[in-house]
């Protein structure tokens, strides 16, 4: 067994670890306030390369696996959790899709947009009715001639308002039980009929864009179905391993911040007559947090690794994403105990920190579904 990244995963780790230190550490405050990230961020991720991080060569991306998005996303979000999802969507919820799925004739349309940064993706699943019950989507799609007409309104868009091309999931056939009749259509934004609706005031990863999206009368052509007709379930799901290998990653970034910024207070601070870090209470709420942030991103290699082999990796991504969320969370807890009334305030980022980690138990499948995927796949 090795426990040693590749020369390319290492090198995009120390890449994304300078990027995190020099420009998303010292303005992801700023994001968190203005509710969104700088034009300056913006350009960097594209100058790296880090749009079309797993985009293949050919289409002008970086050809890297999930194993180097899983190296990135963990610096990216130690530094920033509104940058970091906002990449996470747009390489593994929009490019890894239409790479997989796509028609040749949507991978030339596409991906080179979406690897240089040019245009934005952005993952529409999620309804008022169709939460956790990811199967219910309302959202319809009725044949019309060759094509098809949309209707339907998603919610808690992440990217929804920068995206320029949404993978909108809808309902193709009622007549077949929920799972088996929907598909999923590229349809670029600038489609008539498509409105992107209110932008959420949320309590972490503020500087992200999460909106609804609204789809009138959205004439589509035959070529804007990604994959099969009434197949678009196991689309959004095959997609969802690979997303949540994303978020586990996140988590495991976020996680990491809270556990520098421990120890370096914990060093400071003194009370008793000597620095905290002194005391054995503090020192065990350090070493549980590094353990479980341990045990997360071997969890997240561990996935990402399969993934890159074309292996099942439902129930391995479900793991790391349970194991990550949870460690985030208690990290975060712990820190803004650790820091007291300082962290409580807007005196450091330890509060953003502790309300950044909360999405990593709700998006891309809540904790009791990462548990029910998992249950299922070892009890059938
Ligand atoms: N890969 C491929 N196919 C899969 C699959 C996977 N991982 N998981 C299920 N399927 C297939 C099944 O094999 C089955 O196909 P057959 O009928 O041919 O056997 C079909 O899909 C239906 O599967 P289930 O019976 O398991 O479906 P279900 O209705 O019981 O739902 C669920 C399963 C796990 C609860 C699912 O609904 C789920 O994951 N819910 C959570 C939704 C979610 O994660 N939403 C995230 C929104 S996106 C987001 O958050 C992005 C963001 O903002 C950052």
């Amino acid at each position: 067994m090795d426990f040693d990244l590749n020369e390319d995963v290492q090198m995009v780790r120390d890449m994304t670890r300078d990027f995190a230190d020099g420009d998303l550490i010292p303005r992801a405050t700023q994001h968190d306030r203005e509710g969104t990230i700088s034009k300056e961020v913006f350009e960097k991720i594209a100058e790296l390369g880090l749009w079309g991080l797993t985009i293949p060569e050919q289409f002008g991306g970086a050809g890297l696996g999930n194993e180097a998005l899983t190296a990135a996303l963990i610096e990216l979000n130690r530094g920033c959790a509104a940058t970091g999802v906002t990449l996470s969507v747009h390489n593994s919820l929009v490019g890894a899709p239409i790479n997989k799925w796509g028609t040749d004739e949507q991978k030339a349309q596409w991906l080179p947009q979406l690897a240089t940064g040019e245009i934005i993706g952005s993952y529409c699943l999620t309804e008022a009715n169709a939460g956790s019950d990811a199967a219910a989507v309302q959202t319809s799609a009725v044949r019309d001639g060759d094509g098809w007409v949309m209707n339907g309104t998603k919610l808690w868009v992440t990217n929804g308002g920068w995206a320029g091309v949404f993978l909108v999931y809808a309902r193709t056939n009622p007549d077949v039980s929920k799972a088996k009749g929907m598909s999923c259509f590229i349809v670029p934004k600038d489609t008539p009929g498509v409105r992107v609706g209110k932008t959420e005031l949320k309590a972490g990863i503020r500087g992200s864009s999460t909106t609804e999206v609204v789809f009138e009368n959205v004439k589509l052509p035959a070529s804007a179905v990604l994959g099969e007709v009434d197949s678009g379930f196991k689309v959004a799901m095959d997609t969802l391993d690979g997303g949540r290998i994303g978020i586990a990653s996140q988590a495991v970034g976020i996680g990491r911040a809270c556990l520098e910024a421990s120890i370096k207070y914990a060093g400071e601070r003194e009370q008793f007559g000597r620095p905290i870090g002194h005391f054995q209470a503090i020192q065990w709420k350090i070493a549980d947090m590094a353990s479980r942030l341990d045990a997360a991103e071997l969890l997240c290699f561990r996935a990402a690794w399969l993934r890159d082999r074309q292996r099942p990796c439902t129930r391995e991504a479900a793991q790391a994403k349970l194991t990550a969320s949870l460690a985030a969370n208690f990290a975060a807890d712990e820190c803004l105990q650790i820091h007291g009334g300082f962290g409580y305030t807007d005196h450091s980022h330890v509060e953003r920190l502790f309300r950044d980690a909360r999405i990593t138990e709700i998006y891309e499948g809540a904790t009791d579904i990462q548990r029910l995927v998992i249950a299922r796949n070892l009890m059938g």
